[in-house]
């Protein structure tokens, strides 16, 4: 045995026992006659004393240790003259008799604390160094813990978890696949799962009624903070359920992760909000509940609403189709640079606003906004009255010609207005369900209707006979779930029915012949009685990042990919060598 105790575990308790521990080398420090050494595992870190008095070689040895070697010390646990109350071991060190090298290290290329030196870049290149940092360990411990509470939770429900291949054939819709090449079928590619979305389907076919998995998901999309090329799901699929079943069943899993790893009680159902009301409140089908800040329409694209229905010789108002506000509380006071700051925002290409036009509420209820020489006092102060503005307020209004693209530019300038004002607490959590999505949308693009979820999801039943007369009107009986603004999970229920499948694929503009080739293993197994299902997956990446109050999702990844798709640590992707390309019968075109 390499150690009698971890480097977290001694207390005073332990005092006068002779130990023996094994770990890295923190950091020295030289005082007079005695050396200190920090010697961190993974369980926390231990102060070691080297005393020239009682043995001068052994302390020269001691000296000459560098940063992340690794050595093995047996000693006497002594009770601390100065005491760290910070430290769990803070009360004791060890009195050092016996010191042996196991092994040296260069020196690192960053500092292995809390608060590291390193950037990211460098971190990433060294994850392996990196994750010997609490920061990044605690959180993989937290991702060993959730999927630990998942198994079991679902497991006491009755799901069986199975794996499905990672080998499957490539499928359209959704995102762009990674492809693998075949060498024994040369010129043939497999593709990675986006999901195991048909598998689970068959999976119910197969009569397995509850099924579960964490699985790892491939998507070549454009990465995000909340995106990684190769990410975790939580899948799940059931038999014989409605809509209602599946969100009682996976609210409560979500209630249990959080009263396990956060103690946080959620109380209460969960907000159901239908996605047409998300995207007119909020602006968004996944919006942060944690503050108000709701939109307020001043001109919608039905006509409903119209303040503006006068020209005011104001042409970004008169002809928009869309003028929408929100109120920015106690922000009357900030200043011209400020509000510029916020115009500057919008116009980023990310969020692709023309511009912003504010409006003041001052102390006597007077207005002073961007846009007076357009509009009368007292028409201003009849917008004000309708957003509910008071005095102190800031308006904040966006205008647009596609009501929908002006909604998501206001949502970006509601959260980063919700961020600014320090409403966006990491350790408050807003959860809820979005409903009623649209089944299809428009894709300028291909030109065509796209599944807005995949196409194997259900029509809401009462929309079912709008599929053939306007189809851009039909919902799905489809739900995402939500936790302070970030999409955490996501699913449906299931076309069961081959005909209804069929349909779908018609009017997603697949011939029969595409869908049969595409499709046609889950279209006959269909065949054999497919009992009504549906399911859901989680995104564990997301979870796990939002209990530890995480920026990006790779924080809880041990070894995750770049913005640019890259693993730096192992440098991949790479070049393959010729032999290699021929036998899988590919020619790469010279870059
Ligand atoms: P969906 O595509 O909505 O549904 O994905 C489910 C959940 O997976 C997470 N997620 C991601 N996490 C990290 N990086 C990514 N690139 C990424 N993409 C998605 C999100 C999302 O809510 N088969 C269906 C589920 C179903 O219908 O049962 C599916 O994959 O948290």
């Amino acid at each position: 045995m390499y150690r009698t105790h971890t480097c977290g575990q001694l207390r005073i308790t332990d005092a006068g026992a002779t130990v023996t521990l094994a770990g890295w080398v923190q950091r020295t420090r030289k005082m007079g006659g005695m050396t200190f050494v920090d010697l961190r595992d993974r369980y926390g870190i231990t102060q070691l004393v080297f005393n020239e008095e009682l043995d001068a070689d052994l302390c020269a040895e001691a000296n000459k240790l560098g940063r992340e070697y690794v050595i093995q010390v047996t000693g006497t646990v002594n009770e601390r003259y100065s005491k760290n109350a910070n430290m769990p071991t803070g009360d004791i060190e060890i009195i050092v008799n016996k010191l042996n090298l196991l092994n040296i290290s260069d020196t690192p290329p960053f500092t292995i604390e809390d608060n590291s030196d390193g950037g990211d870049d460098i971190r990433m290149k060294y994850r392996y160094l990196d994750i010997r940092r609490n920061a990044v360990r605690k959180n993989l411990e937290l991702r060993h813990r959730m999927c630990i509470e998942v198994r079991n939770y679902l497991s006491n429900l009755g799901f069986l978890e199975i794996e499905t291949p990672v080998l499957i054939g490539s499928t359209p819709e959704g995102a762009r696949d990674f492809v693998v090449p075949s060498r024994m079928n040369p010129g043939q590619f497999y593709a990675l799962p986006q999901s195991p979305q048909t598998l689970k389907q068959l999976l119910m076919v197969a009569g397995i009624d509850r099924y579960f998995q964490i699985a790892k998901c491939f998507r070549d999309e454009d990465l995000r903070a909340d995106r990684q090329p190769e990410f975790t799901q939580i899948d799940c699929e059931m038999s014989f359920v409605t809509q209602e079943d599946i969100i009682q069943t996976f609210e409560g899993m979500a209630k249990h992760l959080f009263k396990a790893l956060r103690g946080v009680e959620l109380t209460g159902p969960f907000l159901r909000m239908p996605w047409r009301e998300a995207m007119k409140r909020f602006g968004s089908d996944k919006p942060d509940m944690r503050f108000g800040m709701e939109f307020v329409e001043l001109k919608n694209e039905d006509g409903t609403v119209n303040f503006f229905a006068d020209k005011a010789g104001f042409a970004v108002l008169d002809e928009a189709q869309y003028v929408g506000g929100i109120v920015a509380p106690g922000c009357a006071v900030y200043t011209r640079k400020q509000i510029d700051q916020l115009t500057e925002f919008v116009k980023r290409p990310q969020v692709g606003a023309k511009g912003l036009i504010y409006a003041r509420v001052q102390d006597d209820g007077s207005v002073k906004s961007s846009v007076d020489k357009f509009y009368t006092p007292k028409q201003l102060i009849e917008m004000k009255d309708l957003m509910g503005a008071k005095p102190g307020d800031l308006i904040l209004i966006i205008s647009g010609p596609d009501a929908m693209k002006a909604r998501k530019q206001l949502c970006e300038l509601r959260l980063e207005m919700g961020a600014r004002l320090g409403l966006r607490d990491k350790d408050k959590f807003a959860l809820l369900w979005v409903t009623e999505f649209p089944m299809f949308e428009w894709s300028e693009e291909e030109n065509r209707l796209m599944a807005m979820h995949h196409p194997f999801t259900h029509p809401m039943d009462e929309d079912i006979p709008m599929l053939d007369t306007n189809p851009e009107a039909v919902r799905a009986d489809a739900y995402d779930m939500v936790c302070n603004g970030i999409e955490v999970g996501g699913g449906s229920i299931r076309i069961h029915d081959p005909k209804l499948q069929a349909k779908m694929f018609e009017i997603l503009g697949f011939t029969p012949e595409k869908a049969q080739e595409q499709f046609g293993f889950l279209m006959n197994a269909f065949k054999f009685g497919a009992p009504p299902h549906g399911g859901l997956a989680y995104g564990l990446d997301r979870w796990v990042s939002i209990f530890a109050g995480l920026d990006s999702i790779r924080d809880c990844i041990a070894f995750p990919k770049n913005n640019s798709g890259r693993d730096v640590m192992l440098d991949a992707p790479s070049c393959i060598d010729q032999k290699q390309l021929d036998e899988l019968a590919l020619i790469v075109k010279n870059q």
